[in-house]
C-alpha cells in the first residue's frame, strides 16, 4: 500500500489507479512511504520504502505560483511521474502509456499541445520525456490527432443525439456493459420503447427551441437490433433530426436479417456495426455469442454498400493465441468495411470473465496484437482515429477505432474528445453540456438500471428539460 501519512492524501486515489497498473508489483513494491511539498523553488517529491530500508528516491520538479486548482493538477502530475519512475526502477517494468492513466490520451495530448507556455515544451517532449509514453504509442496519439484535426467540431450549435437501448440477444462473457437479456427481459421492452419516445420528443422541442443543428445520431448499446423492426422502428421515427451521421450499432450479427437492413435504410441509418469480435469459432462459443462465424459473414453481405460498416475486435480473448487473432484481424480486413475498431480484453466487475477468474495479464501477446494490427491496417488503408483506454485492460493497452478515409464516425471523435455537446437519452444515458467559453463541461445522468429508468421517466424528463433550458 502507498503511504500517505505524511500527505494530506488528497491524491490518493488517482495514484491508486497508477500503481495498480504495474501488474508485477507485489506487496513489498507497493509499501512506499510518499512525502511531498514545495522545497525552495521546486516541488520535492520523496518516496521511501519500509520493505527496502535503504530506499529512497527523491525527485524535484519546477514550481512555480498556482491558483488552487492549478495547484492540485500540477502536484497531481509530479506525484504521478515519481510514483511511476519508482515502481519501473523496482519492479523493472515499464508501461506503454508512462504514467498516464486517463481514459482519452488524444484529449490530453491536444490540451498539451496547446498550452505551450504552460509546459515550456512540445507535446511530443511533455508526453516522451516526462510522461514516459512510449516513441510508438505517441506516434499512435499524434496520427490519430491529426486525422481528427479537421472533423474536431468547431461549431457551438452543433451537437450530438445519443440514444441507449439496453437489451441484448444473450450476455457475452466479457461484458460489464449494461445489458439485459431478452429472454428474462422482454416484457420491459415495450415500456422502455415508449419512455425513450417521449425524452426523444422532448429532445426534439429543445432542438427547435435552442435552434441547434444534431451533428451526428447515436443509437447504440446494448443490442439496439435485438429489440426487432417494429419496436427499434417506433424508436428511429422520432430520431430524424436531418444528422448526416446516423449510427444505429446492431452489433450482433444474430440480430441482422434483410428485414431489418431494409428498415433501418428507410430510417435514412448511415452507419451500423456488424460485430465479429472474433472470427475463431471456437472462441465465439466460449464468449457466449451464440452465433457462428456464417452470421458475420451473412449479416456483413445484407449491409454491405448499403451504408457504411464498423467491426469491433477483440484482442487477448480467452484462450486466443496470436495467430488466432491475426486470422480474425486478416478476414475483417479482406472483407474490407468502412471501420475496424480493435479492442483490447479489459475485466471489469460484472463480466463472467472476471468472476471466472480469467487472467488477461500477458503483456507481450497483448502487445504484439496491437502492434500487428496497427500494422497490418495502416498498411491496408485504414488510420486510426480515435481513441480510449478503459482500466484492467490486457498489457495496459487501449481501444483504437481505424476507418477509411472520410468514413470516420463523428459521434466517436465528439464524444472521446469531449468539444461537443451531446444530448443522451435512455437508461445510463449521461448528457454533457460543454461551455466553450470557460471550457467547462456539465452532466446530467439517467438512471442507470433500465427498470429504475422506466419507473422514473418523469423525473428524468424533468431533469433534462431542467438541465438543457
Ligand atoms: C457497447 S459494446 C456493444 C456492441 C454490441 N452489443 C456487440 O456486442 O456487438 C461495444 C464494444 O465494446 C467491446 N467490448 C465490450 N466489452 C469489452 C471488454 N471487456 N474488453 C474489450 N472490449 C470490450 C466489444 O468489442 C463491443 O463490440
Ligand atoms: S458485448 Fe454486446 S451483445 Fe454482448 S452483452 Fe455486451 S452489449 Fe450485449
Amino acid at each position: 500500500m502507498i503511504d500517505f501519512s505524511i500527505a494530506k492524501d488528497e491524491y490518493a486515489s488517482d495514484l491508486m489507479e497508477l500503481v495498480r497498473l504495474f501488474e508485477g508489483a507485489t506487496d513489498e513494491h507497493l509499501s512506499l512511504a510518499v512525502d511531498y511539498g514545495k522545497d525552495g523553488e521546486a516541488f520535492k517529491v520523496g518516496v521511501s520504502s519500509d520493505k527496502f530500508s535503504e530506499f529512497r528516491k527523491n525527485f524535484y520538479f519546477p514550481y512555480g505560483e498556482y491558483g488552487e486548482l492549478m495547484r492540485k493538477r500540477v502536484e497531481k502530475r509530479y506525484l504521478k511521474i515519481a510514483i511511476y519512475r519508482t515502481l519501473c526502477f523496482l519492479t523493472g517494468v515499464s508501461l506503454p502509456y508512462g504514467c498516464l492513466t486517463g481514459i482519452r490520451p488524444t484529449k490530453l495530448y491536444t490540451e498539451v499541445q496547446g498550452d505551450r507556455e504552460f509546459y515550456g515544451k512540445s507535446a511530443h517532449d511533455v508526453f516522451v520525456n516526462d510522461y514516459d509514453v512510449s516513441e510508438d504509442k505517441v506516434e499512435l496519439i499524434e496520427r490519430i490527432v491529426d486525422v481528427q484535426r479537421p472533423l474536431r467540431n468547431k461549431a457551438a450549435k452543433a451537437y450530438d443525439v445519443f440514444v441507449f437501448i439496453p437489451f441484448c440477444p444473450t450476455k457475452c462473457a466479457y461484458c460489464s456493459f449494461v445489458s439485459l437479456p431478452l429472454d428474462k427481459r422482454r416484457k420491459l421492452v415495450e415500456p422502455y420503447v415508449d419512455c425513450l419516445i417521449r425524452e426523444l420528443e422532448q429532445i426534439k422541442s429543445i432542438v427547435a427551441k435552442k435552434k441547434l443543428k444534431i451533428r451526428a445520431v447515436y443509437v447504440g448499446g446494448g443490442t439496439p437490433t435485438s429489440i426487432g423492426c417494429e419496436q427499434l422502428g417506433r424508436v428511429l421515427e422520432h430520431c430524424r433530426f436531418g444528422a448526416k451521421e446516423f449510427t444505429v450499432e446492431a452489433g450482433r450479427p444474430d440480430t441482422i436479417d434483410k428485414e431489418m437492413i431494409d428498415m433501418l435504410l428507410s430510417h435514412g441509418v448511415t452507419r451500423i456495426s456488424v460485430n465479429p469480435q472474433t472470427f475463431n469459432a471456437k472462441t465465439l462459443e466460449i464468449i457466449g455469442r451464440k452465433h457462428g462465424v456464417g452470421d458475420i459473414i451473412n449479416a456483413y453481405a445484407l449491409a454491405k454498400g448499403k451504408m457504411d460498416v464498423n467491426m469491433d475486435l477483440i484482442a487477448m480473448l480467452p484462450n486466443e493465441s496470436f495467430e488466432d487473432f491475426r486470422y480474425s484481424l486478416d478476414t475483417a480486413v479482406a472483407l474490407s468495411p468502412e471501420n475496424i475498431t480493435v479492442h483490447t480484453l479489459y475485466m471489469k466487475k460484472g463480466s463472467a470473465l472476471k468472476l471466472d477468474g480469467y487472467d488477461n495479464t500477458d503483456c507481450e501477446t497483448a502487445s504484439k496484437m496491437v502492434d500487428y494490427a496497427y500494422k497490418k491496417l495502416t498498411a491496408a488503408g485504414y488510420a486510426p482515429y480515435y481513441m480510449y483506454r478503459q482500466k484492467y485492460t490486457s498489457g495496459n493497452l487501449e481501444n483504437v477505432g481505424y476507418a477509411k478515409q472520410g468514413k470516420e464516425c463523428l459521434y466517436n471523435i465528439d464524444i472521446m474528445e469531449e468539444d461537443t455537446s451531446i444530448i443522451a437519452c435512455g437508461a445510463n444515458g449521461i448528457s454533457k453540456k460543454l461551455d466553450r467559453k470557460r471550457n467547462l463541461i456539465t452532466r446530467c445522468a439517467n438512471y442507470k438500471e433500465p427498470l429504475e429508468y422506466v419507473k422514473s421517466i418523469d423525473l428524468m424528463l424533468q431533469r433534462q428539460a431542467e438541465f438543457w433550458n
